[in-house]
């Protein structure tokens, strides 16, 4: 397949926004409107991305030679928003720390499932992190699209989501892109069977791990047992119900020639964009797109 054919937006630029958040002042400790289960889950998943986004970047990384110069050009802007991303959680994770937070189960867990994709072949792994990066880029598009997800949290803390939400739509075709590049040789048959069974595995594992990190956190705010699932399980699913509005955008990456630009989203950068403009802090906004 010739990359001159990919859907990515030919004027799409993937720009860096080197920000930071939340230096100034604690995190509140239930920062998502003062609600356990919300903390929690957002919680639950940031304690994935340092280590999760380093995955990534090592994933692709390890494809990137013969690369045509758009695609290594999109490879670098993608590691560069990535490193910042784990900084930035890490910073935030560290918050969640101060504020009382342990999150070493969580961080275990997400060390024992990476060891595992480790001992694959980099197919596997660059397989892995484009089904990663398609959760992260659903998720993102819906964070933008539905403000109901951010309704009644910490202002600076919404804000660190959205900055990470807005990139990882910028950069969402990259790690498919460097597939596609990577296994060019291949049957889409025999493309469709791997990517197929890497998303079948990662989103089992993507379910019951954030499930279980949430669980775990909630635990530690005093809410356990039946009151706990139900509280999550009603955040998750049903109101403002994450999980359930990305499901129809999960399905899609099954569908033959599938690729994460078939949904052109970019008019909630340019939406994020404006805003920055018209009094969001304008620290160090480089570049709109
Ligand atoms: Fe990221
Ligand atoms: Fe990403």
């Amino acid at each position: 397949m010739s990359l001159i054919a990919l859907p990515t937006p030919a004027e799409l630029s993937i720009t860096p926004r080197d920000r930071r958040f939340g230096r100034d002042a604690a995190t509140p400790r239930l920062w998502h409107g003062g609600r356990v289960e919300a903390t929690a889950i957002y919680n639950a998943l940031s304690t994935t991305f340092p280590k999760g986004e380093a995955f990534f970047v090592e994933s692709v990384r390890a494809f990137r030679d013969g690369a045509p110069p758009k695609l290594a050009e999109e490879i670098k802007g993608f590691t560069t928003q990535e490193a910042i991303h784990s900084r930035e959680h890490d910073a935030f994770n560290k918050r969640a720390a101060e504020a009382g937070y342990n999150l070493s189960k969580l961080e275990a867990q997400v060390e024992k499932r990476l060891a595992v994709t480790r001992g694959k072949p980099p197919v596997v792994s660059l397989a892995a992190t484009m089904a990663l990066e398609h959760f992260t880029a659903i998720l993102a598009h819906q964070l933008l699209a539905n403000p109901r997800h951010l309704e009644g949290a910490d202002r600076e803390t919404a804000d660190l989501w959205r900055w990470h939400a807005v990139e990882e739509i910028e950069h969402k075709g990259v790690a498919y892109d460097t597939w596609l590049h990577a296994t060019r040789t291949w049957t889409r048959w025999k493309r469709w069977k791997l990517k197929t069974r890497v998303m079948l595995y990662v989103t089992r594992n993507f379910v019951v791990d954030r499930t279980g990190g949430a669980l775990e956190l909630m635990r530690q705010d005093g809410v356990t047992g039946l009151r706990a699932w139900a509280k999550l399980l009603w955040y998750l699913w049903i109101e403002p119900g994450m999980f359930r509005k990305i499901a129809g955008a999960w399905v899609r990456y099954f569908l033959p020639g599938f690729h994460p630009w078939d949904v052109d989203d970019r008019h909630l950068l340019a939406a994020y964009s404006s805003r920055a403009r018209d009094g969001e802090p304008k620290r160090k906004v480089r570049r709109s797109v």
